[in-house]
């Protein structure tokens, strides 16, 4: 009997395990828009939180996680999530995974923000999505097949069925498709993300007929490095752990009146520094207090070497940037998308686990976990001895050349400014309309396929993701979590539990539904 075939297109930690998981009984393949180690799973400098410390259990995992998102999460998600949490830690451990450990050999737990205890397992310090991904592709190791720079440019659909994709030089068919394609914060001008984590796979998704949800709910990490106005890297969140403080030009600590002061949850301390900048002041982060911050923190001290910054001085310059999209294409619990055999896992996905503002450290769980979850699905699927395997068609650019036009836009950067403006740490209804209509100018551009050149086809999904995100913002009158309101600053109990989803009509035009 044929093998079935998966396409799985990102190769971050979520789609690099379910590779894993599959490659033994499927064909799979895995499509990659760069390298294989460009993603934000590969710069992911927290670790992985589980609760095996001893003062810990998963119910403390799961108030904390509740807690930080706002109440608006999926609640069997989480409870599932975070009660596997040590057994995920555990067969990392029989991987390979060379976690951090203490004198007595324990695995060494780091606090983050909103964490009442210490439950995050690093690798190598700042290196544990380094350290995953070198791992699981030493495990994949000729069981699967790869392709570099390899850019999805649409799902194939038949029949309200997902069958394969269509690349920059090829169709390929298989029996599931993953998308693993990471988040978007390169919408932003500030962000802490990859290059990769331009919301490819929420517009292919969108575009082929699947619904996404919760895209209002972006989380701005509070301590970008920021050098010479510009983002450079990310300053783990651990440091604060560790003792790391953040203060302004006047040497003022001013997260000092906070309950948890500097680990005050994220979203609370990035509107705390938005404040600061905003009165014109410069924010840094105070690391004198870390001990050994050179080998603790390794990946930091060489971002910091590589842009002129001395960390001996003990102070960097921060600011908020976005780090991770809450929202994404809707999944179940089985990592199934609303279309079939379309199934979504990672930051791509939206699981609800993260509610409107994930815990620190739960995003290389949730990716691990839903990995899982896609396979196990995968895995138990009849085989009906119809399978489809692997096929490919080449045809390269052929559609594209007949149909499309280059369309004259702004450049992205501009894009990224009125975005970080509009639907950024603050959002009022005012900006939000301004850049709507700014960008409707773009619209029966951006929203039709066919008039989409391949060499404009990142920008029209960008510019696509910017309205969603925008429509968004917009829709929901309140605050919560990674979503702040000025004009609706108070979380509304009317909006408990409410959801904004979205998807194409049949007339191919947004449509907006409560669930
Ligand atoms: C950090 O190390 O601050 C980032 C960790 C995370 O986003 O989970």
């Amino acid at each position: 009997m044929s093998k079935a075939g998966v396409i799985v297109i990102g190769s971050g930690i979520a789609g690099l395990m379910t590779a894993h998981l599959l490659a033994d009984q499927f064909h799979v393949i895995i499509l990659t828009k760069h390298s294989l180690t460009t993603s934000n799973s590969y710069l992911a400098q927290g670790g992985i939180a589980a609760a095996i410390g001893k003062d810990d259990d998963w119910s403390k995992h799961y108030e904390d996680t509740v807690t930080a998102g706002y109440d608006h999460h999926h609640e069997k998600h989480v409870e599932e999530m975070v009660r596997h949490a040590p057994r995920i830690i555990d067969s990392l451990i029989k991987l390979g995974v060379p976690f951090d450990r203490d004198l007595h050999k324990q695995i060494r737990l780091g606090k983050e923000a909103a964490h009442r205890v210490r439950r995050i397992a690093h690798v190598h310090g700042d290196g544990t999505g380094a350290a995953f991904i070198d791992c699981l592709l030493g495990q994949l190791k000729n069981r699967v097949e790869i392709m570099e720079n390899s850019r999805v440019e649409r799902l194939l659909v038949d029949d309200e069925q997902v069958v394969g994709v269509q690349t920059n030089n090829c169709k390929l068919y298989a029996d599931y498709t993953v998308l693993a394609t990471g988040g978007f914060g390169q919408l932003y001008t500030y962000t802490s993300n990859s290059i990769s984590a331009t919301g490819d796979g929420v517009t292919l998704a969108y575009r082929a007929g699947a619904k996404l949800i919760d895209l209002e709910f972006i989380q701005f990490h509070p301590t970008v490095i920021i050098q010479g106005g510009k983002a450079i890297g990310l300053a783990s969140e651990a440091l604060r752990g560790e003792g790391a403080y953040l203060i302004n030009d006047e040497g003022k600590a001013f997260m000092n009146s906070f309950p948890q002061k500097d680990l005050e949850a994220r979203d609370i301390v990035s509107r705390e520094i938005e404040k600061q900048l905003a009165a014109g002041r410069k924010v840094y982060l105070d690391i004198s207090l870390v001990n050994h911050f050179a080998t603790r923190f390794p990946q930091i001290e060489r971002i910091c070497q590589r842009n002129n910054i001395n960390t001996k001085k003990g102070i960097v310059e921060v600011a908020p940037g976005a780090h991770f999209t809450n929202g994404g294409v809707q999944t179940d619990s089985s990592a199934r998308t609303s279309l079939s055999n379309l199934y979504a896992v990672g930051e791509v996905a939206c699981t609800k686990v993260h509610g409107a503002n994930r815990l620190a450290s739960n995003s290389l769980l949730e990716a691990l976990f839903f990995a899982e979850k896609a396979a196990t699905d995968m895995l138990n699927r009849a085989v009906t001895g119809n399978e489809i395997g692997l096929k490919w068609i080449n045809e390269t650019g052929k559609m594209d050349s007949i149909k499309s036009s280059l369309f004259l836009i702004p450049s992205i950067d501009e894009l990224r400014k009125r975005m970080f403006h509009a639907v950024g740490i603050h959002r009022e209804s005012r900006s939000l309309v301004e850049f709507l209509n700014w960008l409707e100018v773009y619209k029966n551009w951006f929203m039709d396929e066919e008039k989409i050149d391949s060499t404009q086809r990142e920008e029209a999904n960008q510019y696509l993701l910017a309205y969603l995100v925008t429509s968004a913002a917009l829709g929901r009158k309140e605050s919560r979590g990674g979503h702040h309101r000025l004009d609706f600053p108070e979380t509304e109990s009317d909006w408990n539990q409410k959801t904004l989803q979205w998807g194409l009509s049949k007339n191919r035009t947004k449509l907006t539904t409560y669930i």
